[in-house]
């Protein structure tokens, strides 16, 4: 069996979102201190809905697919789903990563959850 799926693959090869946004309404940066890759996401929100988010990640194929992935399944969703995403469903949408490679589906699911406090904390001091 291939170490990667197709779906990783795509998405590692073209990434979906990648970029930054000038005026996001929450940012989230985080990073794996063991293998040192980081990832950095960008939320614009109207109205409690995603209506875009881009991403920069320094890091490995799977960090690349993981945060591309994770874009596309919050994208145009409320804030409430983007809550809930987890690394795992991120991984099932690739149709699956590595054991030893799993580690990389979770900064994006921190980064996700990060740039969705900082929205939050925004909001509370608006
Ligand atoms: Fe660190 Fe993939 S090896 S995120």
């Amino acid at each position: 069996m291939a170490l990667y799926s197709e779906k990783v693959m795509d998405h590692f090869m073209n990434p979906r979102n990648v970029g930054v946004i000038e005026d996001a309404d929450g940012v989230g940066e985080v990073g794996n201190a063991k293998c040192g890759d980081i990832m950095k996401m960008y939320l614009k929100i109207d109205d409690d809905i995603i209506t875009d988010v881009k991403f920069e990640t320094f890091g490995c194929a799977s960090a690349i697919a993981s945060s591309s992935m994770a874009t596309e399944l919050i994208k145009g969703k409320p804030v409430e789903d983007a809550m809930e995403l987890t690394n795992k469903a991120v991984a099932e949408a690739l149709d699956g990563l590595p054991d030893y490679k799993m580690h990389c589906s979770v900064l994006a699911e921190e980064a996700i959850q990060s740039a969705l406090e900082d929205y939050r904390n925004k909001k509370e001091q608006a």
